[in-house]
């Protein structure tokens, strides 16, 4: 690993903050989609999530403790512009120069993320990332809160996982806004990524010496069997859930295999997709300081099965071995190669992942301690993954362990947890989990 090698957490804004309703916070896609019946596995909503809105220190503290050298959470676009656009919300603004603060006093660098999935409802009411409105939105946004914390704010990062944001949302439904209509999805894509764009050059101008990226997810898969049908599908299933995002921010456009598929099965027109406007690949393109990989599994693709990914198991059903409570394989060697695949096709001058873990529901047991050696073998796994990638020459600058806390993990409630702190969700009660003081001791090694 590099000399100044980081080690974090990772959170996002909706999952733990609660306080949905306090100091002028606008309401946001995911306020309505969590409040509409059936909507959410378990009827769970962010009104309260981990009550971090309250308890913000005590979750510094905990930081603290572990040791760690970074934060990465996200900031609620709602607390800060609560229409999404026009006046600035002062009160929403404080409370993350109280949080950037205390991290600091701490030694705790912050990694902002400044979309996690929030959409404020009014830009929703106008279309959403379906609109290009959305994209002048993205920006002015930025440059509202960029301007306020960037005197003490370095690093920053864009958007997390548009991947999930425009096809979980759009396509399958199962995300805010819950559409099912492929031409949203691969519009609120195309938005998504032309608004990291204006960003990040808002950003460059607001902050000295900024640091800037995107956290992209991916889903390195490989094909199921050695059939040319099971090559072919994989081949789809790679330009659909990883070129299409990385190609375009690394300056190579949208990729033409994809761009022919999705016109032959017409989910785009003939010619250039009717979203793309003279400038938006560039602006896409522009280069980035480092790149965020989310990472979390790699599935066998079979032809039939192009777009879906079904793993197969339901939540909370127990699972075989091998696999987390989400019903993902557990894969670390995936992560290598795709660090490896990245560097060499994409060159980014320096990787961090910005998201890594494990859902499993290990609770107190009699003696009050959460024993989850299972998510202890995951992480020791896949930070051995990580180091693997680094000793062969890939520039990778950290890892953020996803998550400091159990939160609301979006449609799934409360039904997974992925913390290294136990949360109990009655009452907000945190008991740090056996992994907790494993990560205390690697990274203190
Ligand atoms: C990622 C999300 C994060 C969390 C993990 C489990 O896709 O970015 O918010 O839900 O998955």
């Amino acid at each position: 690993m590099r000399d100044e090698f980081t080690w974090g957490v990772a959170t996002s804004a909706y999952q733990i903050e609660g306080g949905v309703a306090e100091d002028g916070r606008g309401e946001t896609i995911w306020d309505r989609f969590t409040h509409t019946p059936g909507r959410v596995i378990d009827g769970a909503t962010g009104d309260v999530a981990c009550d971090h809105y309250h308890r913000w220190e005590e979750d510094v503290a905990l930081m603290r403790e572990l040791g760690v050298d970074g934060y990465r959470f996200s900031i609620a676009w709602a607390r800060v512009l609560p229409e999404g656009t026009g006046d600035v919300n002062q009160a929403g603004v404080d409370f993350y120069d109280r949080l950037i603060d205390a991290l600091l006093d701490a030694g705790i660098t912050p990694y902002p993320t400044l979309y996690h999935w929030d959409l404020p409802q009014a830009l929703e009411d106008g279309g959403g990332w379906r609109s290009r409105d959305t994209v002048g939105a993205f920006a002015e946004y930025a440059d509202a809160i960029t301007k306020r914390l960037g005197d003490r704010v370095s690093t920053w990062i864009t958007h997390n996982e548009p991947w999930v944001a425009a096809f979980v949302g759009h396509l399958e439904g199962a995300h805010a806004p819950g559409l099912t209509d492929w031409g949203a999805a691969l519009t609120a894509a195309h938005h998504l990524l032309v608004s990291h764009g204006e960003a990040a050059a808002v950003i460059r101008q607001n902050v000295p010496n900024s640091r800037v990226g995107i956290a992209l997810d991916c889903r390195p898969s490989y094909p199921a069997t050695d059939s040319a049908a099971d090559a072919g599908a994989h081949r789809h299933f790679d330009g659909f859930r990883n070129r299409w995002f990385f190609d375009p921010v690394f300056g190579r456009g949208y990729p033409d295999d994809m761009v022919a598929a999705y016109r032959d099965r017409g989910r785009i027109g003939p010619g250039t997709p009717e979203f793309i406007q003279p400038g938006d690949m560039d602006l896409i393109g522009a280069p980035i300081d480092f790149l965020g990989i989310n990472y979390y599994t790699s599935l066998p693709i079979s032809a039939g099965a192009d777009e879906t990914e079904d793993t197969g198991i339901m939540p909370g059903v127990t699972v075989p071995d091998g696999f987390t409570e989400m019903g993902w394989p557990i894969t670390p060697a995936a992560l290598t190669g795709f660090l490896q695949r990245v560097h060499r096709e994409y060159d980014p001058p320096s990787i961090f992942i910005t998201e890594n873990g494990a859902s499993f529901s290990d609770g107190p047991g009699p003696e009050g301690t959460v024993d989850d050696q299972r998510r202890i073998d995951y992480l020791a796994a896949h930070v051995a993954a990580v180091a693997a990638a680094a000793e062969s020459g890939v520039p990778v600058d950290g890892y953020f362990a996803w998550s400091l806390l159990d939160n609301l993990e979006w449609s799934l409630g409360f039904t997974q947890r992925f913390g290294l702190v136990w949360v109990d969700h009655d009452t907000g009660r945190r008991v740090p989990k056996a992994s907790f003081d494993w990560y205390r001791e690697r990274i203190a090694r």
